[in-house]
């Protein structure tokens, strides 16, 4: 690598992020898009909005997170974009954009697998942290905010520098020391459960590109159940489901309804979460039907029961997948858990326990960090660019060209 510099593009739902990260890892400059005011009007991610939106949001978010990055396109060393799994119309966009700017400016592409980004974010380590809050005080915390060319269809875009930046929470400096760096840089091979809109995985991830799936759903992905639930208890779905019911639950009995955990006679890994859902579903019917204030300690109710008995169920896949990696692979030292769910305050606290006491350490990036972003894909950018596989310049890109 010439200067260590990865620019990372994530467009495959619904935020576009765009980060400048160093191989060393430090987060030099990002910006993100969001669209969920647009899709929270429709209950869901509608793709065609969602691809138009990410249109108007990607130049945009480019220039923001180099500017704020204080370095040119000429600088950079390669420039990393999500591939996929995600949704094809979304994809394009930030794949277009990554290939238009490599061919102007000689840079390889870096292709990324987005749950492999979501995965490798952990591994920004301890040091890292504390640079970047150095960084950051340095900088004074330089925040921008702006509206995009996107602002007028209602997606927000905000991009931050040098230390902003990094590992904690947008602003102000106090917050993102507050949040608990890693003891120590994540090694292979580790844990990881993923927890996101689409996936729910249980992974031991032995090296880039290496991982070995010890569990998957059945059906619905935890962050899928958590929007379906939100939505039929008729949330705000700001700023996404999963999000409102967690602040919502918070005002419930989580043992006032008598949901039963999941799989329990499945002696695996694997997860379920469509009957739990249907379970949920006929309590609403059942007890408030239309969401209103007269119901609403009830469907708070709903909301804490349903949230323990999804993540006992959590809980108990984990401990078991804990279990079977210290029997084969002793050398492994953290449960990494990651994915838009990961920023769940309950899961993580839940969670801290269960690798405790198995004597592994937790480790959960930060909420912004977990949600879809730029950094990730960055640095997944940077993980794949050491080991050698990015792929050669591409010639000129047509404007308009898919991939
Ligand atoms: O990783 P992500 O940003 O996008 C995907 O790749 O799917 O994850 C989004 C998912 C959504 O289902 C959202 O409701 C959920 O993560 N989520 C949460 C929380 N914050 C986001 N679920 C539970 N609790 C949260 N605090
Ligand atoms: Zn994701």
């Amino acid at each position: 690598p010439r200067s260590g510099i990865v620019l990372g593009i994530e467009s495959s739902c619904d935020d576009t992020g765009v980060a400048v990260v160093t191989t060393s890892g430090r987060v030099l400059g990002e910006s993100l898009a969001t669209q969920a005011e647009i899709h929270a009007a429709w209950g869901g991610v509608v793709p065609k909005l969602a691809q138009e939106a990410h249109e108007a949001a990607i130049d945009g978010c480019v220039e923001a997170a180099l500017s704020a990055a204080g370095v040119t396109a000429d600088q950079l060393d390669a420039v990393a974009v999500t591939i996929g799994p995600g949704l094809g119309l979304c994809l394009r966009v930030g794949v277009l954009k990554a290939r238009q700017l490599a061919a102007a400016h000689q840079l390889p592409v870096v292709p990324v697998h987005h749950m492999e980004a979501h995965a490798l974010v952990a591994r920004l380590g301890a040091t890292r942290f504390a640079l970047d809050a150095a960084a950051q005080t340095a900088a004074g915390a330089a925040t921008a905010t702006h509206q995009a060319a996107a602002g007028a269809s209602g997606s927000t875009t905000s991009a931050s520098a040098a230390g902003a930046a990094s590992l904690g929470p947008a602003a102000p400096a106090a917050d993102a020391a507050a949040e608990p760096p890693p003891a120590a840089l994540v090694e292979f091979p580790f844990l990881c459960l993923l927890i996101s809109g689409g996936h729910n995985q249980l992974l031991l991830v032995e090296g880039v590109g290496q991982y070995t799936q010890l569990g998957t759903t059945l059906d619905d992905a935890l962050g899928e159940a958590y929007d379906k639930v939100a939505r039929l208890l008729g949330l705000d779905l700001m700023p996404s489901g999963g999000a409102a019911l967690e602040a919502f639950a918070l005002e419930g009995n989580p043992r006032g309804m008598p949901f039963s955990v999941p799989m329990q006679r499945h002696a695996n890994c694997d997860f379920s979460y469509a009957g739990l859902k249907t379970a949920v579903r006929l309590a609403i019917e059942e007890h408030a039907p239309e969401p209103s204030e007269a119901n609403r300690q009830v469907r708070a109710d709903i909301a804490a029961s349903f949230q323990r008995v999804a993540v006992k169920h959590l809980e108990e896949r984990c401990r078991r997948a804990v279990q079977w990696a210290q029997e084969t692979h002793p050398e492994v030292r953290h449960l990494v858990v990651a994915g838009g769910v990961a920023s769940n305050l309950f899961i993580r606290s839940q969670l801290t326990a269960v690798a405790q006491r198995a004597g592994l350490e937790l480790v959960c990036p930060p909420a912004r960090l977990c949600t879809d972003n730029g950094v990730m894909v960055a640095w997944a950018g940077v993980e794949r660019l050491q080991l050698g596989l990015e792929e050669a310049p591409p010639a000129a890109v047509e404007l308009g060209e898919g991939e």
